[in-house]
């Protein structure tokens, strides 16, 4: 063999170590948790430096809304930028992402390969290297560009898939405590409302004398105060007997068509005294006109006020001026209202419990732990969904979602 071909041969099973080793780097640096985005990142470094270009990016394909967007960059300043471009532009980069094989572009006198990614009957993305290799003849970075395309297009799909299976395991965990927690509010609402209605005849017999007792009673009695602590005490507890009832659903009144924009607007303005004394400020954003819900309007609204109520009271603890934000959206398949607080959050531990019916952190005398359910019982009712996470205004992040009127 001709000294000239060894070397040659030296010189390429060198590169296809050293590109072997920085896909393995990639492949753990994901494994390692170090999240894809890092991960590539580090891989276009490596490959700039196996290669000895100018500079290596890969640009990443979004299949929905059909755009290509940069996913890394050797380059620090064209990384920080994050452009994107739309895949059916007659760029070299979104070319790339139809071609078969490898090519070389030239751009303004420098050369460029443009690789594409490929999984299984789907196009991943374009890997772009930029530059004159160092001691590689064009066939052979042609060659070695193809085997690097077709190794990354199997590592990055093998993410992709993973995460999509992860994402839509954690959807049916979702499902399924949604549908844990409506069996367990379907049970406890029959009990409920049978206590409820036990409760509430001879609470109203309670309530009924003693208001007699404070009319016909000497207005200087030393028991007048008693009476009117009497009086108040059951009241507080045929409160709690009304919010039971609406918590179970017994209270109902006929569906009507909705403009819960407007709903909403109601609600704030109920509000708005109470807030403006302790500091907060609500904001109504996003579309005004919405389609309408087929559904009961006072039972909506008792949801609406109890999770507004909630974003108050926990704004009111941290004692600052706050800020609320109920922001209204078109969503498949009708609407989707976010109320955002700047309180002090949902903590971890309190989280999974918050829509369990007499659940409350609040003091005794405080809250009862039945608004949440309530409002729950009500948006499933509606055949909405009702879920809590944080927001980024600091604090807590309720959405309803409703279906329009069909
Ligand atoms: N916006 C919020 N920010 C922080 N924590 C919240 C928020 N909303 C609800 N929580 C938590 O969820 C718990 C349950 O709320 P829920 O409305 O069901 O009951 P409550 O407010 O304690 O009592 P009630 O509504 O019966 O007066 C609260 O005690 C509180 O810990
Ligand atoms: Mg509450």
């Amino acid at each position: 063999m001709d000294s000239q071909l060894i070397e040659r041969l030296t010189r390429e099973l060198a590169l296809r170590k050293r590109l072997q080793q920085a896909l393995l780097l990639f492949s753990r640096g994901v494994s390692a948790n170090l999240g894809f985005a890092p991960a590539l990142e580090s891989l276009t470094i490596d490959l700039t430096t196996a290669f000895g270009v100018r500079r290596t990016s890969i640009w990443m394909h979004d299949r929905r809304v059909r755009i290509l967007t940069l996913a890394a960059s050797s380059d620090p300043r064209e990384s920080a930028t994050k452009p994107s471009i739309a895949s059916n532009e007659d760029s070299m980069i979104a070319r790339g992402l139809r071609l078969d094989a490898p090519e070389l572009f030239s751009v303004a006198e420098a050369q460029c390969l443009v690789v594409p990614l490929r999984g299984w009957r789907r196009a991943l993305g374009t890997l772009v290297i930029e530059g004159e290799p160092r001691d590689v003849d064009s066939p052979l970075f042609i060659e070695t560009g193809a085997d690097l395309g077709r190794q990354l297009s199997i590592a990055i799909e093998r993410v992709l898939v993973l995460s999509e299976v992860l994402g839509d395991i954690s959807e049916q965990n979702q499902l399924r405590s949604r549908l844990v927690q409506a069996a367990k509010l379907a049970a406890l609402g029959q009990f409920i409302a049978g206590i409820a209605h036990e409760i509430n005849n001879p609470l109203q017999g309670v309530l009924g004398y003693a208001e007699l007792m404070l009319e016909t009673i000497d207005p200087d009695s030393p028991h007048r105060s008693d009476l009117r602590r009497i009086y108040l005490e059951a009241d507080r507890a045929a409160e709690i007997v009304r919010n039971l009832l609406v918590f179970t659903g017994s209270q109902r009144s006929p569906r009507r068509p909705i403009d819960i924009p407007a709903l909403i607007g109601e609600t704030i303005a109920i509000r708005q005294a109470a807030a403006d004394t302790a500091r907060i400020h609500i904001a109504q954003l996003g579309d005004t006109v919405l389609p309408l819900v087929l559904g009961d309007a006072l039972r909506l609204q008792q949801a609406f006020l109890n999770i507004l109520i909630n974003a108050e009271q926990a704004i009111a603890s941290a004692s600052v001026p706050g800020r609320i934000t109920i922001t209204l959206a078109a969503a498949t398949p009708g609407l989707v209202i976010h109320v955002d607080d700047s309180g002090p959050g949902i903590p971890d531990d309190v989280m999974p419990r918050i829509f369990d019916p007499f659940f409350t952190t609040k003091d005794v005398g405080q809250g009862t732990g039945l608004g949440l359910a309530i409002a729950y019982g009500i948006i499933q009712d509606h055949s909405g969904v009702l879920t809590a996470e944080s927001s980024a205004l600091g604090g807590a992040r309720f959405s309803i979602q409703l279906p329009a009127e069909w």
